[in-house]
C-alpha cells in the first residue's frame, strides 16, 4: 500500500496495452485514489470507460494541449478526489509527421509543431495549470514518460526525438521552480520500447525492439516494470529525487555493444 492516501491524475491511458493503463491497474492496488484523463476522440475509441470502473474512478475529457481544458481537468479531480493532488502521470505522445510516414529530413511543419505541442508542451501546460491552481500538494511526484532518442540518433522515431529532449527539459527547468515552491518533484522516465499504440506506430517498430531486447543484458523493460518503478517514483520512497531523467530499459542506454547481436 505504498500509495495509500494519496489522490492523483493520469494522463493518457487508451486501451489495455497503454503504459499508462498499468500504472493505473497498480496505482489502484497500492491504494491510491486517481482521476483518468485523455482526449475527447481517445475517449471515443478507446476502453477508458472501462478502466474506470475497474479502478472505480472518474474520467475527465481534456486536449492536453488546450489549458482550459486542464483547468477543469485539475479542478474537477481536487473536487472529486476531496483534496489537493499528490501524484501526476504525462504519458501521452503523438506525432502526426511519424503516423503519415514523413521522414525527419521532409518534416510538415504544422504538424510539426502539433508533435512538440501534444507531446512536450503540453507538459509544461499541466505543469503551469496545477501550479497557477496551487492544485499540488506538498512533496507531489510528477512524472513524464520519454524515450532514449533524446539523447541519441533513432532515424525511424522523427520528431518525436525532438519533442522528448523538449519533454525532459521541462522537467529539469520546472522541477527547479516546482521544488523551491512547494518541493513538488518532477522527473522522466526514459521506456524501453514497448508494444502499445503509440509505439507498434513507429516504423520498423518489431525489429527495433527484437534490437533493443537482444542488445539490453536485462531485456527490453515491459510496462508492467513500467508501472512499478512508477509507483516507485510517486511513493514517498523517492521524495529526494527530481530533475532527473531516469533509465527502465534492462540496461541498453549503457552498453556499447552486445555480441548477441551479433551472432
Ligand atoms: N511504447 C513505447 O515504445 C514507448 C517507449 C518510451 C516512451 N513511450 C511514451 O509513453 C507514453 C505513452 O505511450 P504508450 O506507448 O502507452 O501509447 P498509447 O498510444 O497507449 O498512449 C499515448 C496516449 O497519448 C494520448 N494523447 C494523444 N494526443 C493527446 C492529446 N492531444 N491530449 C491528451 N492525450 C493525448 C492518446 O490518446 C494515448 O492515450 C508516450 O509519451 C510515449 O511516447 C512509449
Amino acid at each position: 500500500m505504498l500509495l495509500q492516501g494519496k489522490r492523483g491524475i493520469i494522463f493518457g491511458a487508451l486501451d489495455e496495452k497503454s503504459i499508462a493503463w498499468k500504472i493505473a491497474e497498480r496505482a489502484k492496488q497500492e491504494g491510491a485514489t486517481f482521476t483518468l484523463s485523455n482526449a475527447p476522440v481517445a475517449l471515443r475509441m478507446g476502453g477508458i470507460q472501462r478502466l474506470a470502473e475497474q479502478c472505480n474512478t472518474t474520467v475527465i475529457a481534456a486536449d492536453a494541449t488546450n489549458t482550459d481544458e486542464l483547468k477543469i481537468v485539475f479542478e474537477q479531480s481536487v473536487e472529486v478526489l476531496g483534496g489537493k493532488i499528490d501524484f501526476v502521470l504525462h504519458s501521452i505522445g503523438m506525432s502526426p509527421n511519424v503516423r503519415k510516414n514523413r521522414d525527419y529530413i521532409n518534416l510538415n511543419y504544422a504538424f510539426y509543431a502539433q508533435t512538440l505541442d501534444v507531446s512536450a508542451m503540453s507538459f509544461h501546460k499541466i505543469l503551469q495549470t496545477a501550479w497557477h491552481l496551487d492544485a499540488l500538494n506538498e512533496g507531489a511526484s510528477v512524472v513524464a514518460l520519454s524515450y532514449i532518442a533524446a539523447q541519441r540518433a533513432f532515424p525511424g522515431y522523427g520528431d518525436m526525438a525532438d519533442a522528448k529532449a523538449a519533454l525532459e527539459s521541462i522537467a529539469r527547468s520546472f522541477g527547479y521552480h516546482y521544488g523551491l515552491h512547494r518541493k513538488v518533484r518532477i522527473n522522466t522516465i526514459s521506456q524501453s520500447p514497448t508494444a502499445t499504440t503509440a509505439g507498434t506506430g513507429i516504423k520498423g517498430f518489431d525489429d527495433f525492439f527484437d534490437y533493443a531486447n537482444k542488445m539490453s543484458p536485462l531485456g527490453n523493460a515491459t510496462s508492467e516494470a513500467c508501472a512499478d518503478y512508477c509507483i516507485a517514483l510517486f511513493s514517498d520512497l523517492t521524495r529526494m529525487v527530481t530533475m532527473q531523467n531516469l533509465f527502465h530499459d534492462g540496461g541498453f542506454s549503457s552498453v556499447g555493444m552486445n555480441p548477441r547481436l551479433l551472432e
